[in-house]
């Protein structure tokens, strides 16, 4: 019996601690565009961020932007500006906010919202011909999110 409550106390706060560790893409609290917690809990690594940066079937950021930091990095486009001082002129919410959804911050932008879940005008369920069944998995994770805010602080000018 006394194990059993143990027990039960411990799955509980393992829960608890899970929930309130990741925010999923339609609980994400946006101010001015800004998203201020980090979504995942766990802080963001940089080198991960390149990759997800640069990687087409991740972030594919450098398929938009150029950037003096990332000229090692192959077949830079130029759609979106250079993201050179981002981090002067953003900050780290700002970046979060950026990244998960930036049509929060600049309204009708071609950049894609990594990190969003619902409310696509024709989202479509592979090639059905359908439409897809939201909620839609986001194109990053949590912790994808959070490296490449992370390795965007590194833009500094
Ligand atoms: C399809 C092209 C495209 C892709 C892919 C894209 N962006 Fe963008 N991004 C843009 C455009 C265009 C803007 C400028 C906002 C506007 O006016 O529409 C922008 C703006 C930004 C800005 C603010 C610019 C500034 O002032 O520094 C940041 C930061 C940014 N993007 C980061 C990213 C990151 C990180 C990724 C990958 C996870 C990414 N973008 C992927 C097109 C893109």
């Amino acid at each position: 019996m006394k194990r059993q409550i143990i027990f039960g106390m411990v799955a509980a706060a393992f829960c608890a601690g899970a929930a309130m560790a990741e925010t999923g893409p339609a609980n994400v609290e946006y101010t001015d565009g800004a998203i201020t917690q980090s979504l995942s809990g766990t802080p963001g690594n940089p080198e991960e961020g390149k990759v997800v940066f640069s990687t087409a079937s991740l972030g594919n950021c450098v398929a938009c932007h150029a950037a003096e930091i990332t000229k090692d990095l192959p077949f830079p486009g130029d759609v979106g500006p250079a993201l050179d001082g981002a981090a002067d002129r953003w900050t780290e919410a700002e970046l979060r906010g950026l990244v998960s959804n930036a049509k929060m911050t600049f309204e009708g932008t071609v950049m894609p919202a990594f990190y969003k879940s619902s409310g696509y005008i024709r989202p479509g369920n592979n090639y059905t011909g359908k439409a897809g069944t939201e909620p839609l998995a986001p194109i990053l994770n949590a912790q994808q999110v959070e490296d490449v805010v992370a390795f965007l602080l590194t833009f500094k000018e």
